[in-house]
Formats: structure tokens, C-alpha cells, sequence
């Protein structure tokens, strides 16, 4: 086979997709409103490596996630060290924040991101390999006024991206010392109806029972199960009842979602993921995120309560297609058509001199008719035509 007949088959990998205009307009668009509400509420943006130590993973999210039991894209480095293309954003910002030792350095550390994660999950609509996440997180505040304003931040760049119809879900793990709590009526139950699960979910049973509960096959086995809120201690049931007020004074509607347990082992307390209104499968959630009072500790660090989102900057795209609120794109900038080859030399020159006025300005200079020129100009969504 030729190189080029070799080139000529090559498709994009299986789950990954290259992104277009105009969908990379959008893509900027809602990008670009995150910065702007992420600079309104005070967070500073990191960017961490895409590559980080495989073990950050298994640490951070937990062995028997389903992330990291089966999505993660792994690969060694020359002198064997086992990474991994980063399945998300949080671990890789907490280990920033111990080896920077943030908490020493920013007064606040409120941090955002903007960047691709992969996950090597079944692709499906709304479902891809690799995608792109906008996320924040705040650490060193244990007060419920945090997880508002990680709640407010996420609802507030959903609105800024022209989506104003979604919902919010939000429910409560509590601490350590609910969790263990909480890990023992589930178990009874869980032994109670072991024998109808998947082999999954028996065998998560023995491993980490809260992982039973984000089963895709045994959901509707799982619906009497008993939930989180019944085993709140006193303060993390203020917590919960504190961030509902929170949220009901910046007048930010949500709905309690007590079976809500999201699919990583780090959060306490507060959990909430953020839908388009009217659906639920879990490809369709825009956001979510939590309190991760431990994470940091966890890690090796010191005591630090932190609280955070991710937005999945597709998700928001494909539910703006469907609610058709896209803004539509205005005609802008001008198109400078050469007649003739004499004209090519001014054309130029023009262009020039509008570009460097900071003017959108577009020309071919190549002498086809003025016809296809103005075609061009029509297509390219130019306001004005200057004709040499
Ligand atoms: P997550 O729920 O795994 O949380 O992902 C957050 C969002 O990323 C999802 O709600 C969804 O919009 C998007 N997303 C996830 N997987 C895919 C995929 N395969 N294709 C397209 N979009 C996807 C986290 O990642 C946590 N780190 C969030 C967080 C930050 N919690 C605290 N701080």
C-alpha cells in the first residue's frame, strides 16, 4: 500500500471526533461565557497535564469506579511508568494543589478549567471518548455557602450559554462517619436481594456497596433501597438544610434526588447533577459535581475541604440543538474583491490596513468573476463587500 492509499483509510479513532466549524464556533462561545462568569465569581484558571501518574487515579476515584475498573486509556512511558490519559479534572487539580502547596500560596484557591478528558466508555450520542469539560474548584471552605456558589456558577454558565431549561438534583452523602453508617443498611439490603443482581453488583457488594447503586442493569432492582438522607448525621444534616436555603434565597430551583449517589468514590455530603428538563439517562447530564471534604488528605496533603463541578461542554451543545435557542450568527465583516489582476496589489494593501484596524476582513484576490466572489462573501456571512 501506497503511503497515500495508507493515509487515505485512516479514520479518526473509535470514540473520538474531530470538531468542525461550526460547532467550534459554539464550542468557543460557551467557552468563552464560562470564563466571563468564572471571572465574576472570583476563579483563577489552571491547566493542568492531560498525562498524570495512573495510581493519582486509581487513588482519587476509587478502584472499583467503573472509571477506573474499565475507561481508562493507560499507556507507559520510556522508563515504565504507567500513566494515564486523565478521565477527568479533579484529581489531577488536587495533586496540583498539594505539589504547589496552594494552600499556603492563594489566599482563595478557587480554581477553573477548560479542557479534554477521556474515558473509554461505549460511544453513544451524548457519550464520547474523548470531551471536553469546563470545571471549577473550591478549596479550604467547609461552609455550605461554597457548594451554592458551585451550584450557582454551574446553573449561571448554563444560562449565559443560552440554556435556560434544565434542572438541578441534589442530595447529601454526608461524612465519613454517616458513609460507614449508611454502608451498613445497605449492605443488609444488598444481601437481601443479592441473588436477583448482576455478577457486578455482587461483586460490589463485597468491594464498595455504594457502587451498587449507580448499576445501569440493576436500577430498578435497586429503588427501595435505603437512602443517604436517613443516615445524615446532625451536622451534615444542617449542611444539606443550610445549602437549600442558600440556594432558595439566590432563588436557584432544585429538586432533592435521594437516590442520587454519583459515580466516584471521593465525594461527602453534598452531590448534584444538573439535566435538561425532562430527561434523565445518565449520557444526557450537562453538569455535576460535590463536596470532597477528604480528597486532599487522601492524597497526601493537608486537611482541606473543597468543593467543585465538571460541565460537559458537548452535552450543553447537543441540548442547545435541541432546545434550538442557538444564537443564530450575525453577518460580520467585509470581503475585498480584486477585479482584475492590477487590483490585486491595492486589494492586498486594503486588506491590510482593515486587518490591522482590527476589522474582520477577507479576501481571495485570486481573479474568479465578481459573481463567485460575491458567492464567497454571501457564504462566509460577510456584511459588506469593497469592491477594487
Ligand atoms: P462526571 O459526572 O464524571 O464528574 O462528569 C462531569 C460531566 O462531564 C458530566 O455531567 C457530563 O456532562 C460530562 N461527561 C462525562 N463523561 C462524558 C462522556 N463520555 N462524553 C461526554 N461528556 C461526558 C466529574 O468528572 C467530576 N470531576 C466533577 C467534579 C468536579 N466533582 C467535583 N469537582
Amino acid at each position: 500500500m501506497s503511503p497515500a492509499e495508507e493515509v487515505s483509510g485512516i479514520q479518526a479513532a473509535r470514540g473520538m471526533r474531530d470538531s468542525l466549524p461550526p460547532a467550534t464556533i459554539n464550542l468557543a462561545r460557551i467557552e468563552s461565557a464560562a470564563r466571563e462568569r468564572f471571572s465574576l465569581f472570583g476563579y483563577r484558571e489552571i491547566r493542568t497535564p492531560v498525562l498524570e501518574p495512573l495510581s493519582l487515579f486509581q487513588r482519587a476515584l476509587g478502584q472499583s469506579t467503573d472509571i477506573v475498573e474499565k475507561e481508562m486509556f493507560t499507556l507507559q512511558d520510556r522508563g515504565e511508568r504507567a500513566l494515564c490519559l486523565r478521565p477527568e479534572g479533579t484529581a489531577g487539580v488536587v495533586r496540583s494543589y498539594i505539589e504547589n502547596a496552594f494552600d499556603k500560596t492563594m489566599a482563595i484557591p478557587k480554581l477553573y478549567y477548560i479542557g479534554p478528558m477521556f474515558r473509554a466508555e461505549r460511544p453513544q450520542a451524548g457519550r464520547y471518548r474523548e470531551f471536553n469539560q469546563i470545571g471549577s474548584e473550591y478549596f479550604g471552605n467547609e461552609s455550605p455557602a461554597s457548594d451554592a456558589e458551585t451550584i450557582q456558577l454551574a446553573a449561571e454558565i448554563l444560562r449565559a450559554s443560552g440554556l435556560d431549561q434544565f434542572e438541578i438534583r441534589l442530595n447529601s452523602l454526608g461524612c465519613a462517619a454517616c458513609r460507614s453508617q449508611y454502608k451498613k443498611v445497605l449492605l443488609e439490603f444488598l444481601k437481601g436481594v443479592e441473588q436477583h443482581l448482576c455478577e457486578d453488583c455482587r461483586k460490589r457488594i463485597q468491594k464498595n456497596p455504594l457502587r451498587a447503586l449507580d448499576c445501569k442493569t440493576d436500577k430498578e432492582k435497586l429503588k427501595d433501597a435505603p437512602q443517604t438522607l436517613q443516615t445524615l448525621c446532625a451536622d451534615c444534616k444542617t449542611h444539606h438544610e443550610d445549602l437549600q436555603n442558600l440556594l432558595s434565597l439566590a432563588e436557584i430551583p432544585f429538586q432533592i434526588s435521594p437516590q442520587l449517589v454519583r459515580g466516584l468514590d471521593y465525594y461527602t455530603r453534598t452531590v448534584f447533577e444538573v439535566y435538561p428538563a425532562g430527561k434523565t439517562g445518565s449520557q444526557d447530564a450537562l453538569a455535576a459535581g460535590g463536596r470532597y471534604d477528604g480528597l486532599v488528605e487522601e492524597l497526601g496533603g493537608p486537611k482541606a475541604p473543597a468543593v467543585g463541578f465538571a460541565m460537559g461542554i458537548e452535552r450543553v451543545m447537543n441540548a442547545l440543538e435541541h432546545s434550538k435557542t442557538q444564537a443564530s450568527e450575525e453577518r460580520k465583516g467585509i470581503f475585498v474583491i480584486a477585479l482584475g489582476k492590477e487590483a490585486i496589489p491595492q486589494s492586498f494593501r486594503i486588506l491590510t490596513e482593515l486587518r490591522g484596524n482590527g476589522l474582520e476582513a477577507e479576501g481571495v484576490l485570486n481573479q474568479q468573476s465578481i459573481k463567485s466572489q460575491m458567492r464567497l462573501a454571501d457564504s462566509l456571512g460577510k456584511r459588506f463587500c469593497l469592491i477594487v
